[in-house]
């Protein structure tokens, strides 16, 4: 039996991933740029099992629902297939982070289940390959192989040429020690998942040709930010990648709206903090959670202003900068 076990940590994205231009492949419309987190591991081991008939998936040891089991046996599906292991495994994954939320539950799964499946049936991969292979079970997770800053390439051309090219790589920012407040508005399953809202928003906003060129140019700037360790200016274009990309979403035929009343407030709160001279800036996903963008030393005093208007310091989360995908000693080989 060989069992491995693998650690990864959610990543928010400052410049977004919002579109796919190969749904199978996972290939995206934009290139996006993201920070991983130091909170909210999840760890993953996969158990490969010669007398099993069948995959098991569980989560915190209970058996998955089948929402979650089908796209991580396809993911092995995925594995075996590139080494002609036919045998199964058992998978365990335990999560910390509040799932379907928009804090990107998927994106430290599939990077923590990219890791040890690879290593299970022995896969050896770099870590743009690793990259590449965990971006096929959740797109963002491309990103969370990676601690700190990293950017995710759309990639050139379909097939193939696609799938080579659209790989995550780190950013350095010396200069930076950047802290994100997560306001935890709503942490109720979303109404529409991410992979449909992208698909209606693709489909039927106006708004979204305009965002994809948009994005292009965020890019440009706020690599040249992050190279300077110039926080307003990432924060600033994080601020408006983010909310241009809930536009496209509004857009969109039907409207897809993620924003809540609590979402409302944190976003207000951001302006009156920027008015008052601190550093502050909003990003947020497909929920309606406000993730704030500061210094680690405005840190302590973002966070109260946030938890005093997300109705307490139990409605908020503290993080900075974080490590990529490692493997954990709990798995024995
Ligand atoms: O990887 P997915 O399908 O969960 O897409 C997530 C997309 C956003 O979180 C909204 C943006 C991003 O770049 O993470």
């Amino acid at each position: 039996m060989n069992s491995v076990a693998a650690i990864a940590h959610p990543n928010i994205a400052l410049i977004k991933y919002w579109g796919k231009r190969d749904e199978v492949l996972h290939l995206p419309m934009t290139t996006s740029l993201s920070l991983t987190l130091r909170e909210f591991p999840t760890t993953t081991k996969v158990t490969v099992r010669p007398d099993s008939t069948t995959d098991r998936v569980t989560f915190a040891g209970a058996p998955a629902p089948a929402a979650f089991a089908a796209p991580v046996s396809r993911f092995l599906e995925l594995v075996r297939g590139r080494t002609g292991d036919r045998r199964y495994a058992v998978v365990d994954t335990v999560n910390t982070v509040p799932t379907g939320a928009g804090l990107a539950s998927s994106a430290a799964g599939f990077a923590a289940l990219a890791l040890a499946a690879a290593t299970a049936y022995g896969l050896d991969l770099d870590r743009a390959a690793l990259s590449r292979l965990a971006r096929r079970g959740s797109g963002s997770a491309a990103r969370s192989v990676f601690g700190g800053f990293a950017v995710w390439w759309r990639g050139v051309g379909a097939g193939a040429a696609g799938d080579l090219s659209s790989f995550a790589e780190p950013i350095d920012a010396p200069l930076l020690d950047p802290a994100l407040v997560v306001a935890l508005v709503d942490t109720r399953e979303k109404a529409v998942s991410s992979r449909e809202a992208m698909r209606r928003t693709m489909a039927t906003s106006p708004f979204y040709p305009p965002w994809v060129a948009e994005s292009a140019r965020d890019l440009d700037r706020m690599r040249a930010a992050l190279r300077e360790g110039d926080l307003a200016t990432v924060g600033e274009i994080a601020e408006a990648n983010a909310l241009g990309m809930h536009a496209t979403m509004l857009g969109a035929r039907p409207a897809v709206r993620y924003f809540a009343p609590g979402t409302l407030r944190v976003l207000d709160l951001v302006l009156e903090l920027r008015a008052a001279g601190v550093g502050a800036w909003a990003t947020m996903d497909a929920g309606p959670n406000v993730k704030v963008l500061c210094d680690s030393r405005d840190s302590a005093v973002v966070a109260a202003a946030v938890a005093e208007v997300a109705g307490g310091a139990e409605r908020i989360v503290v993080t900075t900068a974080g490590p990529g995908a490692v493997l954990s000693d709990s798995g024995e080989r």
